[in-house]
């Protein structure tokens, strides 16, 4: 599957110095974005497998939770599919955050409890207007994560993840190349997805701690 990129991408790498980094770059700067985290092999099967996924599987996205949950055209219009370990490549991925979990609570002492994820499709012109994944102590969403599908992502082609400071400035242009990986602290980072040229694909995941003292308790979906 080398045609995907313009630079193959190495089949080993080493969890170990993966995680360190990560680690790193939540603790100095509360974000990391990395070029390629995850094993090529386990990437392509993802690729793949959301590529067989039908459309039918992937539903318009919502905003709020519980009974305030809708549907918005104004914030957000991609799709979503959360993935479920039924497939061997989302099993795989899964795992390699289940790893993440615990390398992060044994190096910041986070206490991660799980983890939750769904691949998210942009149409072309479909956006996610600036929020945040989560809010100051009203919230189990800790770390969130972005992985990105998309293989011969180009400047042209926009859909830009764009990273803002909590003093509202932009930090961070991120396009959604093939294989990057991207990792935030989620009260922290306002950001949105720029409207894209083609279709975009993206695998958003968020590592939650179980927060019973708060009342509102973010649902699995
Ligand atoms: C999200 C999100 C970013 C992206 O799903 O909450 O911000 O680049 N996704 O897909
Ligand atoms: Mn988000």
């Amino acid at each position: 599957m080398a045609y995907l990129n313009a630079l193959p991408l190495p089949q080993v790498l080493d969890t170990t110095e993966v995680f360190d980094q990560i680690a790193q770059g939540l603790e100095t700067n509360g974000y990391i974005v990395l070029p390629v985290a995850l094993p090529a092999n386990l990437t392509d099967a993802l690729y793949l497998h959301m590529k067989s996924l039908e459309d039918e599987k992937f539903k318009r996205a919502g905003i709020g939770r519980d009974n305030q949950h809708h549907v918005n055209d104004f914030v957000r219009t991609d799709e979503i599919c959360w993935l479920t370990g039924e497939h061997s490549s989302a099993k795989a991925y899964l795992d390699w955050m289940e790893n993440l979990r615990l390398g992060l609570n044994r190096r910041l002492f986070l206490g991660l409890f799980d983890y939750e994820c769904h691949f998210a499709h942009y149409t072309t012109g479909a956006f996610y207007k600036k929020h945040l994944d989560a809010f100051k102590g009203n919230t189990n969403r800790v770390v969130t994560t972005v992985f990105y599908l998309n293989p011969n992502w180009m400047v042209e082609d926009g859909g830009e993840l764009v990273m803002y400071s909590e003093v509202d400035e932009p930090i961070e242009r991120v396009l959604p190349h093939y294989g990057k990986l991207v990792v935030f602290l989620s009260d922290r980072f306002p950001h949105e997805v720029l409207p894209a040229g083609r279709d975009r694909y993206s695998v958003a995941g968020w590592f939650r701690v179980n927060n019973s003292i708060g009342f509102t308790v973010d649902p699995p979906r």
